[in-house]
């Protein structure tokens, strides 16, 4: 009652009162297509994430798995180059990951309807199974990784880089995150990915169609990277050469 009278004292009209309330919902648009950008990821390190995305029953998620291999591989190498390798990477990495898909942070036409099909428990299982499994399975697996190197100028491009980076323009060495040096907390391994899929992915990162990455290390980097260094790096992973840390290896 008070409140209807308070309203009513203003002497709103009833077009007034319609184009305050069209205003106020446009704002509300505006507000969540903006939010993506502003916040990369909703995920954040805390100790009861990392307990979730640790608690996983690996059995299960071998089970749940079968919806996802004939794109990801039975043994976590996928055959097609675009979709990614999930072999080798950590829970935390795997988890993040389909957090960010089901929250629409990360946007895929294909994996945002799945992952947000997938209850919490699902997705701690079928990050325990994914995480498990061994980097060297069945060398009969119908997988396209590794691939060999094509140009051996390319390779030493992407090996400076991956040990190095480039101090001029303030690249961090990629093996410093994403192993075998160092690992950041829930960074993905490179070292069994496919390398069409590494491509695509510095692509996004660069031109800011994926943005889920926290405090965007990776929307930095890969916009400093020349088009040659993101093919180089690229074959570099693809061809299994980050599976050692750069320089131990031989490659210069
Ligand atoms: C129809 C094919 C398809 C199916 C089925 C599928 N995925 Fe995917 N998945 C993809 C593609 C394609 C991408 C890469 C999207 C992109 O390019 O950003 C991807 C990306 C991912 C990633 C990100 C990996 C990374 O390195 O960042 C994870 C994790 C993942 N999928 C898990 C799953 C799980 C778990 C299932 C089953 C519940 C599943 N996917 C089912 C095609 C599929
Ligand atoms: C400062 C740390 C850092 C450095 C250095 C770094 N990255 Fe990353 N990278 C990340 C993080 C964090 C992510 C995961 C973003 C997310 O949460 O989705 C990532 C993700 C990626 C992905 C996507 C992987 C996937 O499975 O989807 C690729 C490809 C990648 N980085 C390539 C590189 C390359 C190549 C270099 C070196 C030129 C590099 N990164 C250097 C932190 C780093």
């Amino acid at each position: 009652m008070r409140r209807n009278n308070g309203i009513a004292s203003f002497g709103w009209s009833f077009p007034w009162r319609s184009a305050v309330i069209l205003a106020a919902s446009s704002l509300i648009l505006v507000a969540s297509d903006t939010a993506p950008a502003r916040i990369p990821s909703l995920v954040t390190w805390t100790p009861e994430n990392i307990a979730a995305a640790s608690s996983g029953d690996r059995f299960r998620g071998m089970l749940l798995a079968k919806r996802c291999d004939h794109c990801h591989g039975a043994e976590g190498f996928s055959n097609i180059a675009s979709t990614p390798n999930l072999v080798g990477m950590t829970k935390l990495a795997i988890w993040k990951q389909l957090e960010d898909f089901r929250t629409h942070k990360r946007l895929s036409r294909t994996m945002e309807p799945i992952a947000a099909s997938l209850s919490p428990r699902d997705i701690a299982d079928v990050v325990s199974y994914y995480a498990a499994l061994p980097v060297f399975p069945d060398p009969e697996d119908d997988r396209v990784f590794p691939k060999g190197l094509k140009d051996s100028g390319h390779a030493a491009i992407a090996s400076r880089l991956v040990t190095f980076g480039d101090g001029e323009r303030g690249i961090p060495p990629c093996q410093s995150c994403h192993g075998p040096v160092a690992y950041r907390t829930g960074v993905p391994s490179l070292a069994t990915q496919n390398g069409e899929y590494v491509l695509n992915q510095l692509e996004m990162f660069a031109t800011r169609t994926r943005a889920n990455d926290i405090n965007m290390p990776m929307r930095t980097i890969a916009a400093l990277l020349t088009e040659e260094e993101r093919h180089a790096l690229a074959e570099y992973y693809g061809a299994g050469l980050g599976l050692q840390p750069a320089g131990s290896s031989g490659q210069k």
